[in-house]
């Protein structure tokens, strides 16, 4: 099928306009059919269905979903797991928590699909404890579908875990299944997965919500309906956070290749009356992204081409009145508590870093200190077993070359912007408010930039 042969809007794989509040809902719009047309191929073949559709995993990475679904299946071990990642915790991310809200039903036979696919034993989805809404609505969702034979041949059940942000890094969500701390270990899951032995090293798959949830309607309509959205590389849609200083903030859902400006400007409004937009982070994990590179399109291999990435399609707008080293600090210290200590560059060069951006930020800062921050930068990363102090290189090196003029500003003087600011953490969206609600414990409270409740140091 061509592009122009289009034969639905742009924008409505997963979030349907009327809301699916039931599996009599979702079955009359489709639902269940994806399942049903994997049962009547092989594995083998609802791999190739969905490796020819280019989905590609929407938790961060963005690695091609039926790639790694093949090296799980053709992996000799004889037992094999798979895992939903809804563990959700990336700063200005909330659109995992709204498809569940929306409809947990396509996610559930998302996970049945690939647990058929991969050959695996038993499936599980990973979630925060504190996601009671999410979990609702998931817990009747398995057992209408279960009752109703929607959910295929293998066992599903429901894990749920802590806050912190581990959780959501894949060896740490295995971990917390196992029942322990969210400690990534060293392997990783599709080579070593939940309950391995020496003897048998139980190769598992991890994927995101959103990811699987698009996994049925591939299924149900074929690889190149799929692609007609999208760009080449990048098939699909995506929903996106956005949150900040627009006036529209939301979750709103599109194919890849839109322009990052047109969902700022365009669908979020902008920034408020008299403000103009200074800078957007990309969530806790890319480079921040200032307002001269606004026209690129929001796509993996666009994104990294300008030398940032997608990350899980959050994204954080600063208008002018916000100061940047202040911005760079509150995500600086986010990684620097969710640290877990278990790779010593990890935790003392995300401490070392804040420190250096609180001296900044408090007036007291010089110019070594910035050397300091790039230097420390790059080997924050040394020997790491995760992901997490990759984000801090990314943020810290691209503040300082980006908005090396604030950094200047600062030095031997307190911040010019005095405005109080938090990681934004989602844990709700206020519908009347048309706003995000906010973790307020994560709000920097000075004179020593500690969190108001520090969560989890
Ligand atoms: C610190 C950290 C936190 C993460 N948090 C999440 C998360 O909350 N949800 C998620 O799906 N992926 C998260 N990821 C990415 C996962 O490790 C993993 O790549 C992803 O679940 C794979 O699914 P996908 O291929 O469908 O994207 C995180 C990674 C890191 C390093
Ligand atoms: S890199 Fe950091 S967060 Fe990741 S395991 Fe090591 S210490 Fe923990």
């Amino acid at each position: 099928m061509s592009r122009e042969e289009k034969t639905e809007p742009p924008g409505t794989i997963l979030l349907a306009e009327t809301p699916v509040d039931s599996l009599d809902d979702y079955l009359e719009g489709g639902g269940g059919q994806g399942l049903a047309a994997a049962r009547e191929r092989s594995p083998d073949e609802v791999i190739e269905e969905v490796r020819r559709s280019g989905l590609r995993g929407r938790g961060g990475g963005g690695f091609p979903t039926g790639i790694k679904w093949r090296t799980v299946r053709d992996d000799p071990s004889g037992t094999k797991f798979v895992v939903c990642n809804a563990a959700e915790g990336e700063p200005g991310t909330f659109k995992d928590r709204w498809l569940l809200r929306a409809n947990p039903y396509q996610v559930v036979e998302g996970l049945g699909i690939a647990a058929y696919a991969v050959g695996a034993e038993r499936a599980f989805i990973g979630i925060k404890t504190a996601f009671e809404q999410e979990i609702e609505r998931l817990r009747v969702a398995m057992e209408e579908m279960a009752a109703r034979d929607l959910i295929g041949p293998v066992a599903m059940e429901l894990t749920p875990g802590p806050d912190e942000y581990l959780f959501g890094e894949e060896k740490a969500l295995l971990e917390v299944i196992e029942g322990n701390e969210p400690l990534p270990r060293v392997v990783p899951p599709w080579m070593e997965g939940l309950f391995r032995s020496p003897d048998s090293l139980n190769p598992t798959v991890v994927n995101n919500v959103e990811t699987l949830a698009n996994v049925p309607h591939i299924l149900r309509r074929g690889a190149e309906w799929f692609r007609s959205f999208g760009t080449d590389e990048s098939p699909g849609t995506m929903v996106f956070t956005l949150c900040g200083d627009v006036r529209h903030p939301g979750m709103y859902e599109l194919p890849l290749g839109f322009s990052l400006r047109d969902l700022i400007y365009g669908i979020g409004g902008g920034p408020r009356e008299g403000r103009e937009l200074k800078a957007v982070f990309p969530g806790a994990s890319n480079t921040v992204i200032s307002a001269e590179q606004l026209d690129a399109p929001l796509a993996f291999e666009t994104m990294r081409a300008v030398g940032t990435g997608l990350g899980s399609g959050g994204f954080v707008v600063y208008d002018d009145t916000a100061c940047i080293v202040r911005a760079t600090l509150a995500f600086s210290r986010f990684l620097y508590v969710e640290s877990c200590a278990q790779c010593p560059a990890c935790k003392h060069g995300t401490g070392a870093i804040t420190q250096l951006l609180e001296r900044i930020d408090r007036g007291d800062g010089t110019d070594a200190d910035v050397e300091t921050i790039l230097a420390r930068a790059l080997t924050v990363t040394d020997a790491q077993r995760c992901a997490l102090p990759t984000g801090e290189t990314l943020i810290a090196q691209s503040a300082v070359q980006v908005f090396g003029h604030e950094f200047e500003e600062h030095l031997g003087r307190p911040c010019p912007r005095q405005r109080d600011l938090l990681v934004p953490r989602i844990v709700d969206f206020d519908d009347r408010a048309g706003d995000f609600v906010y973790d307020e414990r994560y709000r920097l409270k000075q004179p020593d930039w500690t969190y108001a409740d520090e969560p989890s140091a």
